[in-house]
């Protein structure tokens, strides 16, 4: 199952909320948390051509401009992909879903995605594409939900949020509550900023291991990125949740 047409829908029409929301700094989960992180992997990019995956309004694509990287961004999102034309005239951008890359074999030396993997609900066919499009010697980079967050029962309300993953046993009536369910395989409804509704995949991590393990990418490394000491002040809840529960995680894979 590739992304939902609603999901594409929204995104679309959410497009300058979002970009607005992303050149805020106001983003706490990308601000202190997944893009630092994700910008300390990155290679010395000089002259290196490099295809950014689910690209959104195009800030990704202009910081790894700002690096000398020669970059293409693409998103399934026409909404997106205007506005980030728009706003980076001088980039280039695409319209493209991930799971139909369309490029020449060997055409990048890196591809960078942030935030994007779990819309899909296998990795096979993307993983292939993405071996295909990079040349020898070349990096996937890709960040995601972390199954242990997004697997959990979740809720919000105007005055807090919550995530739940764990059980009582009754050991006098054999009984279990159990909350949240990290094993199942599911689509998730979500709505995120209040306004905007969203769909994405959660699944264990065992079948994200099995689509990285028999795809023809190596793994080189991996990380479960915690909240920065900067967060501390701007959000001191928020980091201290992710100095202990995970929220996304960071992929690398080579093509040998
Ligand atoms: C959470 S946003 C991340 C945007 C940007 N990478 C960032 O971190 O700010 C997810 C992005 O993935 C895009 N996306 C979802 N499914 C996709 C697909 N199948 N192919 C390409 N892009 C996709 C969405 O349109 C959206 O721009």
């Amino acid at each position: 199952m590739s992304t939902d047409d609603s999901t594409i829908k929204s995104y679309s029409e959410y497009a300058e909320k979002w970009a607005t929301h992303m050149r805020s700094g106001k983003n706490i989960a990308h601000e202190y948390m997944e893009k630092p992180s994700m910008y300390a992997r990155l290679p010395d990019l000089k002259g290196r051509t490099v295809l950014c995956v689910g690209c959104g309004t195009g800030e990704e694509c202009a910081h790894l401009t700002s690096l000398g990287a020669k970059v293409m961004g693409i998103d399934i999102s026409e909404g997106l992909i205007e506005y980030a034309k728009k706003s980076y005239p001088n980039l280039e951008f695409h319209v493209m879903d991930m799971e139909k890359l369309d490029f020449p074999d060997a055409t990048f030396d890196f591809i960078y995605s942030s935030l994007v993997m779990h819309y899909i609900s296998s990795w096979e066919k993307t993983l292939q594409n993405i071996h295909r499009a990079l040349k020898p010697g070349g990096t996937f980079l890709f960040s995601t939900h972390h199954p242990v967050t997004y697997g959990a029962q979740r809720s919000r309300s105007e005055t807090e949020r919550s995530s739940m993953l764990g059980y009582t046993k009754h050991y006098d009536t054999h009984t279990a509550d159990v909350v949240g369910d990290y094993l199942g395989t599911r689509k998730i409804d979500d709505v995120w900023f209040g306004d905007f509704p969203i769909s994405y995949i959660h699944r264990p991590m065992q079948d994200l291991m099995r689509d990285i393990l028999s795809s023809p990418l190596t793994l080189v490394d991996f990380e479960e990125p915690k909240a920065i000491e900067k967060c501390k002040d701007v959000d001191p809840s928020f980091y201290e949740i992710h100095q202990k529960i995970p929220q996304f995680m960071i992929f690398e894979l080579k093509k040998n």
